[in-house]
């Protein structure tokens, strides 16, 4: 039985979503930055169905412009990894959020990242492009792979 829920985010998860944004990448993104994406683009959470206290468990950010749209990010709290709520989350995305307005949606990932590699195309994206040198890490520099899908 599904042990958690999926809403759209709100200002009241800024804090949590900042939490779990820092945890899960080398880069972490200010407080700011994720208040403006959560009240101008699409953002959905996945929280514990605890009645008491709801804990944010899994999320994703995305940007409408006209009928395409760009996936800014997307993660999953490691306890709760390979339980699907990633696929849940973009399932949700397309057919609740996007569905009826978006022709396209875009994405990119690292390419030292085979977890979500493996996902996207296990979702039906395919790889458009690839940027040399994109992210920077500690170490040197990645590529980041461009993908998308038609909705
Ligand atoms: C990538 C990430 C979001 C996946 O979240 P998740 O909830 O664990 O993913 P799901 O359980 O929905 O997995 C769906 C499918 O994706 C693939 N997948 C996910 N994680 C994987 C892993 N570690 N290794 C191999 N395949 C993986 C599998 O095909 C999986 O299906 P299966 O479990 O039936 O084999 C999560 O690992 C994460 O938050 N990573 C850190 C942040 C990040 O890299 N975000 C993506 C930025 S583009």
């Amino acid at each position: 039985m599904q042990n958690y829920s999926i809403r759209i985010l709100t200002n009241i998860d800024i804090k949590a979503v900042t939490a779990l944004h820092k945890a899960s990448f080398e880069k972490s993104w200010p407080e700011s930055e994720m208040r403006g994406h959560i009240q101008n683009d699409r953002a959905l959470g996945c929280f514990t169905n605890d009645t008491i206290d709801e804990a944010l468990i899994g999320f994703i950010l995305v940007r409408q412009v006209y009928d395409q749209a760009e996936i800014l990010t997307l993660a999953v709290s490691e306890p709760y990894r390979r339980a699907g709520i990633a696929r849940a989350l973009l399932k949700q995305l397309e057919t609740d959020v996007l569905k009826g307005t978006v022709k396209a949606l875009f994405l990119e990932v690292a390419e030292d990242n085979p977890a979500a590699i493996k996902l996207y195309k296990s979702q039906g994206f395919e790889a458009i492009g690839r940027r040399p040198g994109y992210y920077r890490r500690k170490d040197g520099r990645v590529a980041a792979l461009n993908f998308a899908k038609r909705l």
